[in-house]
This record gives structure tokens, sequence and C-alpha cells, in this order.
């Protein structure tokens, strides 16, 4: 038998170093640059202990009644899971006041996006969204092909959206918001959002990623959510990695039109979701009054660091996430490194000069806390 290295002439198919006939895609795919572990960092510098503020993962473990269900759950894990998890799907309907049709589960809100890549981008079409802004969204149009157009955010670290309106055109099909946005934790005004909507032709898909919504201390932030609901062209993700402090299991979730949700169902894998991610995420929301003390005390203790940071003389974006991005000295990385604080240098997020401290226990906050005050004051002596 004999195989023509040439790719019977098709111009998408490449050989790579290791001889695979691979997409060139692939490489203009951006390497995602994964964060240090606890483990990495006692390691390197050893250390018996240090916090890590450098995921925005949430510092409470899940309720124990979520254990609970995760534990019982185990026994039952020779079944499949169900591929379009109705349970779930029902109970964050019922929450937001639409039909189940108008909900999609996915293993992570990751894959949600990845997925709105896969189902509504070609060569030939644009995906727009801020930058410095989530480092997964570059990803969609490098794996597909498209144009990614990354519109910077304004000085105050929030979206421009009044340009990523104008840079729509006939080869657009994707629009990607970050509310409040990773890494700098600005939150658009709903009422932005909804003029966007507004301004922009009703055939080019929206998403409104809230990762971070559980953590906005503002009475209108649900109302994108609620525009959701009537809005075709309007997908709402979240996810249970955050808040609900189940990101080890990968659960998250879109809420949007009838055509966006039939878009991404085509395109998932059937059994996408696990079943004790389905579970889990079911019984955690089960227990509103937990979990709104666990996102108030988050938000206290933002509110709690800033005002440090502030009184330091160090400034921050305003967040309403469980982050703040703070301006920062070459080596300070480093230097909190050794101290046994780990934190996420900007330099990976497309925001040098910076550094994301997500929001922990408040003795871990005072770790970091602690630890900067002692760089502030050597770099004020020298
Ligand atoms: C803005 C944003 N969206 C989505 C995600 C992904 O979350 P998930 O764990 O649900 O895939 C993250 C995770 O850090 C994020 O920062």
């Amino acid at each position: 038998m004999r195989f023509d290295t040439n790719c019977g002439g098709v111009p998408a198919c490449q050989n790579t170093p290791m001889g695979l006939r691979s997409s060139p895609r692939i490489a203009a795919i951006p390497r995602y640059e994964a964060g240090l572990t606890t483990a990495d960092v006692l390691a390197a510098y050893g250390l018996d202990a240090a916090v890590k503020l450098a995921s925005n993962e949430s510092p409470f473990p899940p309720l124990p009644e979520v254990e609970e269900v995760v534990s019982s759950g185990i026994g039952a894990l020779n079944r499949y899971p169900d591929p379009p998890a109705r349970l779930l799907r029902a109970a964050l309907a019922d929450r937001h006041g639409v039909e189940p049709g108008q909900v999609v589960i996915g293993n992570g809100s990751c894959e949600l996006i990845l997925l709105a890549g896969q189902a509504l981008l070609d060569p030939g079409t644009t995906v727009i969204h801020a930058d410095p802004s989530f480092s997964l969204y570059p990803h969609l149009a490098s794996a597909s092909g498209a144009e990614g157009i990354a519109v910077p955010l304004a000085p105050d670290g929030s979206h421009d959206l009044d340009t990523m309106a104008a840079m729509i055109d006939e080869r657009t099909r994707l629009v990607v918001i970050c509310n409040p946005n990773n890494p700098t934790g600005v939150f658009v005004p709903p009422e932005a959002i909804e003029s966007f909507l507004q301004a922009i032709p009703g055939d080019i898909a929206v998403l409104v990623d809230e990762a971070y919504f559980d953590f906005v201390a503002r009475p209108d932030a649900g109302r994108v959510m609620s525009l959701a609901r009537t809005t075709p062209n309007l997908l709402v993700t979240r996810t249970f990695s955050k808040a609900h402090g189940l990101c080890g299991l990968r659960l998250g979730y879109g809420v949007g039109g009838h055509e966006w949700v039939a878009a991404l169902d085509q395109v998932r894998q059937p059994f996408n979701t696990n079943a004790l991610a389905q579970a889990a995420a079911l019984e955690s929301l089960q227990h509103p009054e937990a979990f709104i003390q666990r996102t108030e005390a988050i938000v206290a203790e933002r509110r709690r660091v800033v005002a440090a940071l502030e009184e330091m003389g160090i400034s921050s974006p305003p967040s309403e996430a469980n982050f703040v991005l703070i301006d920062a000295q070459s080596g300070w990385h480093e230097q909190l490194l050794r101290a046994g604080v780990i934190v996420r240098d900007g330099r990976a997020l497309g925001a040098p000069g910076t550094l994301r401290v997500s929001i922990g226990l408040p003795a871990e906050n005072d770790a970091f806390l602690a630890a900067l005050s002692t760089l502030v004051s050597g770099q004020l002596r020298t």
C-alpha cells in the first residue's frame, strides 16, 4: 500500500514534524499556559506551605450535601450519564424562567464556548471579543480557521462595545462579551449590553460569558440573563466552577435562544457531562442560603483586600469578580512565590505589568497582603 504524502493536494493538510497529516490550524491555536500548582511551588522554593490565589477558584470545598451526593453516585458509574442532563436542564430552566430547550449543559462553560466556535465559525468568518479577556476566546478563531478580531479594552478596563459593534460586518458570526471581564474584573452595565444587542443585526450570535456572575454586587446584575429569555441571538453562559466550588467536576451551562441552544446540542458529544457533575450541580442548587453566605463572604473579602491595596498605593480596576488585577513591578510575581503566595502573572493573561490575585479565605488574603506589603515597602526604600 502506498500513501500519498502530499495529501492528495488538499491544502488544509500539512506534515507536522512527527509526520502526521494534520491541519495547519492546530499550529495557530494559542497554547494555554497552565498556572503553577501548589506542589510545583512547594518543591521549587523548598516551602512547607503556600496559598493559591491564582486560578479564581472557590476557597470553600463543595457543600457537605454535595459531597454526599457525589460519594453515593460512585456506585452507579458503570452506567452512562443522561446525555441531555434532563434533571439539571429542567432545574436550570425553572430557575431562569425559560423552557428546557433554552438550556444547554457543558463540560464546564469552556466547553460551551469552544462548541460555539465549532457550531458557528468557518474560514472567512469573524468572531469579535475584547482584549485582554479570557484566554480561551482567541482559540475559537484559530481552531475554526475564522478570523479573530480582538478589540482592546477601554482605558478603564471595560469592554469597548461601540468599537466591537463597529467591527461587525457581513463576515461576522459571533461576538463574545466577558462580564465581569477576566482578567480586569470590570463589569459591563447590563443596559450597555442591551443597547449593543439592539444596535447589531439580529442574526449575529452574541455570547455573554458570566462565569463570575455570582460575585457581582449590583442589583441589576441579572438583567442580561433576563434578556436571554426573549432574545434569540443571545446566549448567557454560567458555571458551577467558581461560586459553587465544583471546578474539579466540570459543569457549565448556557441559557438563550432556542436556535443557539440547538446548535450547541448538535455539535456536542452525546455524553459530554459526567453523572457525578450533573448530580453535584443539581444538589448545589438546592442550598441557596449556604451559597449566598459563601459568595457574600468572598465579596466582603474582596472589599477588604481592595481597601488594603489602596492603602498601599496599589491600584486595580474596580472588580465585581472573585479576583483583582493589580499593577505590579517586575519581579513581584517571583518574590511572592518565594514567600509562598501563588498569584497569576499578568504576562500570561495579556496584561503585562500586572498580577491577577484571586480572593481567598481571610487568612490566605492576609498572607498575600503581608507579602505584598513587604515588597511595596522594599520598593519604596530603593
Ligand atoms: C471568563 C471565564 N469564562 C469561563 C471560564 C471557564 O469556566 P469553566 O470551569 O466553567 O469551564 C473561566 C475560567 O476561569 C473564565 O475565567
